[in-house]
């Protein structure tokens, strides 16, 4: 058995080193902690600093907020339009024949002295991992550490009518069937072209947020699975759905509108899974509508003026606002099973906002009626 050397009082050596050391530690902590204390104490007023110059933002008389640096930015990202199954309905015999309206990424960056995001949003169905990777190490070789993981915000519009095939995981690409490089290359040097505009063109600027309701453009698909929800859950809110839309509204100095970006909760499926076409749907024709608006005399997708309608949380929420009606007899299809009397699940569609069983028309008529309304209110 090891004997230990007692030095006093029954301790050992190593006893003793420990009880000096933590007596020591304690000491410099304390003096240290005082020091600290007595020099913050000393230095008594803050100096008054002269007023720090900011050459890039200019004082604004009417609001003491200090200006943004802004910048938006549009770029066409449309994919290979013929052949390619479409990203959305999941269906690989839904293949591209053709251009309804090109796709466009719209980027929008915000700096406020401090800290810079980049917001994108796209006509894509949605942003794979493998199209964001794809967009960050492009952003790294052009910015070096400027744009990167934790500031680059990329999101689609969630359109079912864009090119299918940017996804690395196999249950996408079964559909998709397979990865397709012709369809995600389109789509990364889209994003960052918009980026490097938006980057291009930034200035100092404002920004305005406006929130309101907007009823009548959207609807629950599956009211019956909402119904699954908690009681006191459901009673916490007006509808089944959330109908509220935000806008942030981006100006210049003088006022004048640079660019608009708006969430609302509404599924991008105005055009169906019968369409062929590559399209941007609802989404992307309210972008349209309102960049027209701004951009006078401009052709489509160009013009300073960029309009970002993103998508949020829109699972569940139809822009088809007459509901699933049999398209034999215009009656409410079973609220259970979605199906027809006569002609099953098969008959059973979903219609409106304009379109109705009898007048039911060009897919494209879809499309062109639902948007305004959110259009309108974000003029
Ligand atoms: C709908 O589903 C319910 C429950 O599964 C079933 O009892 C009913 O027969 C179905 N109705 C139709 C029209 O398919
Ligand atoms: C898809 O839309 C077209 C055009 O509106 C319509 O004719 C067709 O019946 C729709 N199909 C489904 C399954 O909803």
């Amino acid at each position: 058995m090891a004997c230990r050397k007692k030095v006093c009082c029954g301790a050992s050596v190593l006893e003793v080193t420990l009880a000096v050391l933590f007596t020591l530690m304690t000491a410099v902590s304390v003096t240290l902690i005082a020091v600290m204390a007595t020099r913050k104490t000393d230095t008594g007023p803050e100096p008054t600093l002269p007023p720090s110059p900011e050459p890039t933002l200019p004082p604004s008389p009417e609001t003491p907020h200090k200006p943004y640096l802004i910048g938006v930015g549009r770029a066409d990202c449309t994919g290979p339009p013929a052949e390619i199954p479409l990203m959305g309905y999941a269906s690989p015999e839904q293949t591209a024949a053709g251009i309804h309206t090109r796709l466009y990424s719209r980027a929008f960056i915000i700096d406020d002295g401090r800290r810079r995001v980049v917001f994108v949003t796209a006509d894509v169905g949605m942003i794979s991992q493998r199209l964001r990777l794809e967009v960050l190490q492009a952003l790294k070789v052009k910015y070096g550490d400027l744009y990167r993981q934790d500031n680059v915000v990329l999101s689609g519009t969630h359109t079912h009518s864009g090119p299918a095939g940017y996804f690395q995981y196999t249950l996408f690409m079964i559909t998709s069937k397979g990865y397709i490089k012709a369809s995600i290359e389109p789509l990364v040097k889209g994003i960052v072209k918009s980026i490097d505009i938006a980057h291009g063109s930034m200035k100092p600027g404002r920004i305005y947020r406006s929130r309101g309701e907007l009823d009548g453009s959207s609807l629950n698909r599956s009211p019956h699975s909402y119904l699954n929800n908690p009681e006191d859950e459901r009673h916490r809110y007006k509808w089944n759905t959330d109908k509220q839309v935000l806008v942030l509204k981006f100006t210049g100095l003088d006022g004048d509108g640079i660019g608009m970006l708006s969430w609302f909760a509404v599924h991008a499926v105005s055009m169906n899974l019968t369409n062929r076409m590559v399209s941007s749907d609802n989404m992307g024709y309210a972008s349209y509508l309102l960049e027209q608006d701004k951009n006078r005399g401009q052709l489509p997708g160009q013009g300073d003026f960029v309009a970002g309608f993103s998508s949020s949380n829109l699972g569940d929420v139809s822009p088809n606002t007459k509901g699933p009606r049999c398209a034999n007899t215009g009656l409410p299809c079973d609220y259970l099973n979605s199906s027809c009397p006569v002609g099953g699940t098969k008959m059973c569609k979903a219609f409106g906002p304009e379109t109705t069983c009898s007048t039911a028309r060009e897919s494209s008529d879809t499309t062109s009626t639902v948007k305004p309304r959110s259009f309108m209110l974000t003029q």
